[in-house]
């Protein structure tokens, strides 16, 4: 039986108090209940510490946004797998379709980060999707397919890798596919993740509380990375609260 993850990618947002305060919304939320999912926030860096306050003796997870393929060296400006580690973080997302398109990111690299990741004992969430003409050509299941391949980590199991399908079109834009064709590239990634049953597949691109139900309950979905509605606090708790 996989345990659904329910990810909060805040992306680019939040100073210091606005990042405190959704934090500790979302911990005090989490607090007196018994959870059905795993919940995790991805906070930008300079958050991340706080989070990790805010979250304690929740059973909230933290987790980073990217982090380099190196441990340590001269890389200004960049944040290794063991600091995320060393702060509390458990997982890091990696090839976000915004990182795969703002910073030029290949599969190649993201696959080295996610080999970084697993070395710091974190869990890489390794991002895939097609643009929105890459489905209109029919090319979508070929597309992910090869990210997949180029961008998972050697070494990877079940448990220490997930996996999250954004079709790049879906993300921010209110548009989603259809529950047949997001089930359909999560029963064909599971198939070719090499990584057998237990792996998790998330679901990302507009995930919001009056979708969340039908998106969750589909076989091959094991959660959400969920950008615009993890910024607040209720619809984010909303969206964890209709894991089936
Ligand atoms: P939205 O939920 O804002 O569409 O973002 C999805 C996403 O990119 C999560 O990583």
């Amino acid at each position: 039986m996989r345990r659904k993850l329910i990810a909060g990618n805040w992306k680019m947002n939040g100073l210091l108090a606005d990042g405190i305060a959704l934090a500790a919304a979302v911990a005090e939320l989490a607090k007196p209940r018994k959870h059905k999912c795993d919940i995790l926030i991805c906070p930008p860096f300079t958050l991340l510490i706080e989070a990790v306050r805010a979250v304690a003796g929740t059973p909230i997870a933290v987790g980073g946004q990217d982090c380099h393929m190196k441990a340590s060296g001269a890389h200004t400006g960049d944040v290794s797998a063991p600091m995320l580690a060393d702060l509390g973080c458990r997982y890091v997302i990696l090839g976000h379709s915004e990182r795969r398109a703002d910073h030029k990111e290949p599969d190649s690299l993201i696959k080295t980060k996610a080999q970084a990741a697993l070395a710091a004992s974190l869990i890489p969430i390794v991002c895939v999707g097609e643009t929105e003409a890459e489905r209109d050509s029919g090319r979508t299941l070929e597309v992910v397919a090869g990210q997949l391949k180029g961008s998972l980590p050697e070494g990877g199991t079940a448990e220490r890798v997930v996996i999250a399908y954004e079709p790049v079109w879906a993300i921010g834009t209110g548009r989603t596919p259809t529950l047949a064709e997001v089930q359909e590239v999560h029963a064909m990634i599971r198939r070719e993740s090499g990584l057998g049953q237990g792996v998790r597949i998330l679901y990302g691109g507009s995930m919001k509380p009056s979708n969340a139900q039908e998106l969750l309950a589909l076989p091959d979905v094991d959660g959400g990375l969920i950008g615009g509605a993890s910024l607040k606090a209720d619809d984010f708790w909303a969206i964890a609260t209709a894991c089936p």
